[in-house]
């Protein structure tokens, strides 16, 4: 049982029990590796409710409220960048080949919390352009014009977002590059090739084309 309620409410020695312990660690960076990747699944369930209390709050026409959550979810992607940037940092290359032996086909493509992040995200497009329509505004009006501060100070953070999650996914490829080089095969069948593609895919393809319809 664990002595304090802090620990009681936290679950944390049933948390800590699914780290390596350092016996067990392939190399330390390994505690690194291992622990940046449990901390983003996470990270991933408290963007997925902010995600979904945005959508809750566009479909109730609370878009101060959207704006605030979104951006909030924008900045948790910050600490995911960061968090690979650490591990470009902390884990040398070898000490990686030898981490990869040990687990299989598991790739952070498979998260089930990554996936539902963009499933989620993708999901506030419909919700928002409902609320253009219903003030009778286009993308390419309310980039140009002034008013609408509510949808505009939305599309912002639907931008901030969108940037935030590319952000990461260029920290990404650049850990890629440092661990296991630009020619190798990763745990899914892809190289960087494929991420660099995936990396073109945002959230909100029409927010940013409409940047050039802006200009057209
Ligand atoms: C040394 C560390 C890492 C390497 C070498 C690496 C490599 C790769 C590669 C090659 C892929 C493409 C799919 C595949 O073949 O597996 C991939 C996908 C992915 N990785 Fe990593 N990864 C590393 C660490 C991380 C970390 C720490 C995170 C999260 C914080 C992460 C998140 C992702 C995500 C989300 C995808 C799916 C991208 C998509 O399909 O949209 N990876 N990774």
């Amino acid at each position: 049982m664990p002595d304090t309620a802090y620990e009681n409410y936290l679950h944390a020695e049933k948390i800590l029990s699914y780290q390596k312990s350092e016996d067990e660690l392939i190399c330390d960076g390994e505690r690194d590796f291992q622990g940046v990747q449990q901390e983003s699944e996470f990270i991933w369930t408290r963007i997925n409710l902010l995600l979904k209390r945005t959508g809750t709050c566009i479909e109730g026409e609370d878009l101060s409220g959207a704006t605030r959550l979104l951006e909030q979810a924008a900045a948790l992607w910050s600490s995911l960048t960061a968090k690979v940037e650490e591990l470009l940092w902390r884990l040398w290359p070898n000490d990686f080949q030898k981490i990869r032996k040990t687990i299989g086909s598991g790739s952070t493509s498979d998260s089930p919390r990554y996936r539902e992040s963009e499933r989620l995200a993708k999901s506030l497009w419909g919700p928002f352009t409902a609320q253009l329509e219903k003030s009778t505004v286009t993308l390419k009006q309310l980039l140009g014009t002034e008013g609408h501060d509510d949808l505009r100070a939305l599309l912002k953070a639907m931008m901030w977002y969108d940037y935030r999650v590319q952000e990461f996914a260029i920290a990404h490829i650049y850990l890629v590059l440092g661990k296991i080089g630009d020619r190798t095969v990763g745990l899914k069948g892809g190289t960087t090739d494929y991420l660099v593609k995936r990396q073109g895919n945002f959230l909100f393809p029409p927010l940013w084309d409409s940047i050039n319809e802006l200009y057209q």
